[in-house]
């Protein structure tokens, strides 16, 4: 496989709209799925399946190779569904025609994650071409709903969870701590995503005739909200604090001793114009292991251009909260709906709904297979392997964690610039090119390791 071929097929699957969230676009996710399978088809894997939802969700993908019965088992999982590309003209390249620029390739998805995830199919075409099976057990799940919180895969899980029997996850869905420092991801936080409703009145009004009397949803909206954090960014429910629990001494002791800058964050990384967060913990710990409540928009309104003088009756707003070990959904949940219920005025109609939720995840760095990975890392980069946490979600993680009982490998190729889920996402190529010889290197070193003795397949 050469290194054309390898951008002409990220280049073919960047090219399809695979936004799950938008269900004008149904269509160009099923075609992402059924490119996926071909993916999986040229890398020699066998029975492959679509498997369409019995609901309104989008496909999964499955395939294997199961050349040795005395080698581990991998479940290699990837996501082929992408974030919206909105503000489209904040793109200096079209979202969807991947652009190469430098040794950087542009589109949605090219970090998150499909030219990472193509890591994982492209090292098991690398067998496939010599004519070679691969040396350990894989199977291959790819989902199409991780974007946009989607359950198809959970149910799948819980349904099939004798055979997707693994030792471990691997997935490359994360990113390096620092370019060029190979990196293992050992924690994610969870989330509740949800959107509350106010609405004042049957219908909007002018703000002439009955400003005075009337009451306004945008402001009863941005008063509830506003009063959920205090001015230095903490929020003020303290039920979600008390159950948080916090990383280890040692873990927090690791943390100090990775290349961190704060201020090339602040102003090279994030560029943003000021701070805000728990200002007595370190702003890695906020990032990773604290909760956060964000706002991602409000609608309501007159927001057109030149005036319109009207009362809104309605607004909403959406938002989401990230969960860390010991702040499960339901008690953060519970949490905000008393909050709410206690800042609603009275007279005026507030609504919480929830739309989607995920247990955060912590892996413990000292698995067998966690250790070969990071060794095949550090040999690959030629670099000492680093363990962090990303305050970002991969909400199967904590699933594949409860329901079948199995670790999560996940070996950072992504970088911190990569503008995830933002305008101009990239990939950096060369990660690339390295993240399949660290894949394809690892496969090795779990077929002839130490571990094939601790497999359970
Ligand atoms: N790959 C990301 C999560 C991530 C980003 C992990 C950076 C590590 C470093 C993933 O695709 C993602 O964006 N997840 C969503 C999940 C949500 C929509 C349920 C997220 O975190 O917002
Ligand atoms: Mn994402």
């Amino acid at each position: 496989m050469s290194y054309d071929e390898f951008l002409a097929d990220l280049t073919q699957w960047l090219r399809i709209p695979s936004v799950s969230a938008d269900p004008t676009r149904r269509d160009q996710v099923a075609e992402a799925a059924a490119f996926t399978a071909q993916l999986f088809q040229k890398a020699g894997l066998n029975n492959i399946a679509v498997i369409a939802d019995s609901q309104d969700g989008h496909p999964l993908i499955y395939g294997e190779s199961l050349s040795n019965p005395h080698a581990p088992t991998l479940l290699c999982y990837g996501h082929y569904d992408v974030q919206p590309e909105e503000p489209i003209d904040l793109w200096n390249t079209p979202p969807f025609e991947a652009t190469q620029l430098g040794e950087d390739l542009f589109a949605r998805g090219a970090a998150d994650d499909k030219g990472l995830a193509l890591i994982l199919i492209k090292a098991v075409e690398r067998f496939h071409r010599r004519a070679e099976k691969p040396p350990i057990n894989l199977k291959f799940l790819f989902e199409g709903e991780e974007e946009s919180g989607g359950n198809h895969i959970a149910r799948y899980l819980e349904a099939n969870a004798e055979s997707l029997k693994a030792d471990a996850v691997l997935l490359c869905d994360t990113e390096m701590f620092a370019p060029g420092l190979p990196t293992l991801t050992i924690g994610l936080r969870g989330i509740l995503y949800g959107e509350l409703t106010v609405r004042t009145a049957e219908g909007d009004l002018h703000s002439g005739v009955y400003g005075g009397g009337a009451p306004n949803a945008i402001l009863e909206a941005a008063k509830i909200i506003a009063a959920l954090k205090d001015d230095e960014g903490r929020i003020n429910i303290p039920e979600i604090y008390a159950a948080v629990q916090r990383p280890s001494e040692a873990e927090l002791a690791s943390w100090d001793s990775l290349p961190f800058d704060e201020d090339a964050w602040r102003h090279q990384e994030a560029k943003v114009f000021a701070l805000r967060g728990e200002p007595e913990y370190s702003l890695l710990e906020r990032l990773w292991a604290r909760p956060t409540l964000e706002i991602h928009g409000i609608r309501g309104g007159f927001t057109g251009s030149g005036s319109k003088t009207v009362i809104p009756a309605e607004a909403l707003v959406k938002f989401s909260m990230r969960l860390v070990p010991g702040l499960t959904p339901d008690i953060a949940k519970r949490a905000l709906q008393n909050a709410i219920a206690e800042l609603a005025p009275a007279g005026i109609d507030v609504s919480l709904r929830i739309l989607h939720e995920a247990e955060s995840s912590l892996i413990d760095p000292s698995h067998p297979l966690i250790q070969t990975c990071a060794a095949v890392m550090t040999k690959v980069f030629g670099r000492p392997t680093v363990f962090m946490r990303s305050g970002g979600s991969i909400p199967i993680v904590g699933l594949f964690q409860d329901k079948l009982g199995i670790p999560s490998v996940m070996p950072g190729f992504g970088l911190p610039d990569d503008n995830l889920h933002a305008p101009n996402e990239k990939v950096h190529l060369p990660n690339i090119a390295q993240g399949i010889d660290a894949i394809e290197a690892y496969f090795l070193a779990l077929a002839t390791g130490s571990h094939t003795a601790e497999s359970k397949t």
